[in-house]
């Protein structure tokens, strides 16, 4: 026997931040999210299994993995063979065309190509919440990737319904997520460890408590396309995460100075009349998020600020898809 498949997905970037989660092994979050995918920045994974092989294989970017990396690849296709029913082990090469470990989440564009990859592979045929359900147990950002546009990451009562969906297609609002790398070496500290810190913060009960509240204003920041009404709660959303790692036991500080730079810029363009705003996941990188028209002019000032080494820019990106 021998079955592949090749499947590709964007990644995305929160809006309302996922951080923590009640249930760590099913990644079960802490609090419900919202992101967009980025049109452009992408995992294109194929996965091959084979009843020759002895192990799983995992192949990132053209270079063979070992260690932690492929533990949790083949920690993933064990849950695929067990919904399967099958023993073969696989072959994955992944291939992003974005620097890694920098804030950009990169691990649910991955998991979410392999979601698809995988299950096809395996001859499985899940629907869009089940693969989303399923890119969860790799990345819980993952399960973001899935669906197109922007989409909301329900928290669930548990396995079963807690997965993403759409709440409106790409084209409903031209927003653009321009990037500023600051540094592009891998994170220190990543997202797995860091959700397992969170609930050592006194202020995460109080962020979670508050979720509801800033999901409501987001979605209807999306809904009526209110760009102001999402600055706010998007930026406050962002600090109210960093907040939370910064006070944890041990302390995450993920900020570098150019970051802090670009946290107090962003606002003073805004005060002058430009649509932007900011947010930093688990990384200094600074995500800053304006309308299509302005995109360059953004684009240039960023480029502009000592420290900013460059700058990616993406629009909202359509759902995860198989490319045979
Ligand atoms: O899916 P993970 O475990 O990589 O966690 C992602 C966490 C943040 O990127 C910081 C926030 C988010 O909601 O994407």
């Amino acid at each position: 026997m021998n079955r592949s498949s090749t499947a590709q997905a964007f990644a995305n970037i929160a809006l309302i931040k996922y951080w923590g989660n009640r249930q760590q092994a099913l990644r079960l979050p802490a609090n419900g999210s919202i992101s967009f995918n980025l049109d452009g920045l992408y995992a294109r994974t194929r996965v091959q299994f084979s009843s020759e092989l002895t192990q799983d294989q995992l192949i990132l970017n053209g270079q063979a993995q070992v260690g932690a990396a492929l533990e949790r690849v083949s920690r993933f296709l064990d849950a695929v063979r067990t919904m399967a029913g099958m023993k073969e082990r696989a072959v994955v090469q992944s291939e992003n065309n974005f620097p890694m470990g920098a804030g950009i989440a990169s691990s649910a564009a991955a998991f979410a190509a392999l979601s698809l990859a995988g299950s096809r592979a395996a001859g499985l045929t899940l629907s869009e919440a089940q693969l989303s359900r399923l890119a969860r147990l790799g990345s819980g950002s993952a399960c973001r990737s899935v669906p197109g546009g922007f989409v909301e990451w329900q928290p669930g009562t548990g396995d079963a319904d807690s997965y993403a969906f759409s709440i409106a297609e790409p084209d409903h609002w031209a927003l653009v997520d321009c990037v500023a790398i600051v540094a592009s070496e891998h994170k220190a500290v990543g997202s797995t460890q860091g959700h397992a810190l969170a609930d050592r913060s006194p202020l995460q009960a109080a962020r979670v408590t508050d979720a509801p509240r800033r999901l409501a204003r987001c979605r209807a920041a999306i809904r009526l396309r209110d760009f102001d009404a999402l600055a706010q709660v998007v930026e406050q959303d962002s600090t109210l995460m960093h907040a939370v790692m910064m006070t944890s036991t041990p302390p995450l500080f993920y900020w570098q100075p150019t970051s802090l730079i670009l946290m107090q810029l962003v606002p003073t363009w805004r005060a002058e009349g430009l649509p932007v705003c900011y947010t930093l996941d688990a990384g200094p990188n600074v995500h800053v998020f304006t309308l299509a028209e302005y995109a360059d002019l953004v684009c240039e000032r960023l480029q502009a600020v000592p420290g900013v080494r460059m700058v990616l820019r993406a629009g909202v990106g359509g759902p995860a898809c198989w490319l045979e």
